[in-house]
């Protein structure tokens, strides 16, 4: 089967089709959501809270991220994947976020790449597209200026509605293939939408994008623990994952397990 590429998700925009983006951040993920057929997958520095235990994004590095970007890359034969860029990698310059893009699109094999930011990153966006670096945007909330923004809050209530448009607006000129939209309320999200020919993927930003992304481990309960009010869990991974270690740990103890079709006899 051949990859999503940018073109089909701008024509799923125009057709009006829905789609769904997951991050994913190693073989058996993304093996899994490929074979599922979710277009995008998203290796999100949210590797930070979800794989390497950190409280927030910002600890993560580059060389944290590439080897998990390579391996979703070779895992998967359809999804587009797409490497978020780390804190701190990519907004001394746009140089610098030349660099930092090109190790994951080298390394990582990668097939486009992602950063956080409005206006401001306009130069670095352009710079990128030149390049041959397909860039998805993100602003609302976004997660590595946490705190600048004072923790995890909803964006773009009020007048701040008009600066996201701005902002989205900026990001599409610039180049930009999609824009994912953090915490803002669904008519802010909407109006984006509305005014913008390339698709937007919300996260706690109503149901009006064109494109929705949820963290794996919260789409699939394997987070523990309160979620966030835009995480639906459509599974218990977490208590099937206990569940079959209790087992397998009580079967050792009983001697259960391993059984003679376990072992080697001769
Ligand atoms: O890192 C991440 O997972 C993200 C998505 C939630 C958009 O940036
Ligand atoms: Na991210």
């Amino acid at each position: 089967q051949r990859r999503v590429r940018i073109p089909h998700l701008q024509a799923r925009k125009e057709r009006g089709e829905k789609w769904a983006m997951l991050t994913a951040y190693d073989m058996y993920a993304a093996e899994i959501f490929d074979e599922a057929g979710i277009p995008v997958l998203l290796v999100g520095d949210s590797a930070g809270n979800n794989v390497f235990g950190f409280e927030t994004t910002v600890p993560v590095t580059v060389d944290h991220l590439v080897p998990l970007v390579r391996a979703v890359a070779t895992a998967t034969s359809r999804a587009l994947v797409v490497a978020d860029l780390p804190f701190g990698s990519y907004q001394a310059s746009p140089q610098q976020a030349l660099a930092t893009a090109t190790r994951f699109m080298k390394e990582g094999l990668a097939h486009a790449v992602k950063l956080e930011g409005g206006k401001a990153m306009v130069p670095e966006v352009e710079l990128l597209v030149r390049a041959g670096i397909p860039v998805m945007g993100h602003i609302g909330f976004t997660p590595q200026s946490e705190h600048v923004l004072g923790g995890y809050r909803v964006q773009g209530r009020g007048d701040a509605a008009d600066q996201l448009l701005e902002d989205a607006l900026a990001l599409e000129a610039a180049g930009c293939f999609a824009i994912v939209i953090e915490m803002v309320p669904t008519p802010a999200a909407a109006r984006v939408t509305q005014e913008l020919h390339i698709p937007t993927i919300g996260i706690g930003a109503g149901p009006e994008c064109d494109a929705q992304v949820l963290v794996w481990q919260d789409m699939a309960g394997l987070r523990g623990g309160k979620s966030p009010r835009f995480v639906k869990k459509y599974a218990d991974l977490r208590g099937e994952l206990g569940a079959a270690a209790t087992a397998y740990a009580a079967d050792v103890a009983s001697g259960e397990f391993p059984s003679a079709a376990n072992s080697f006899e001769s």
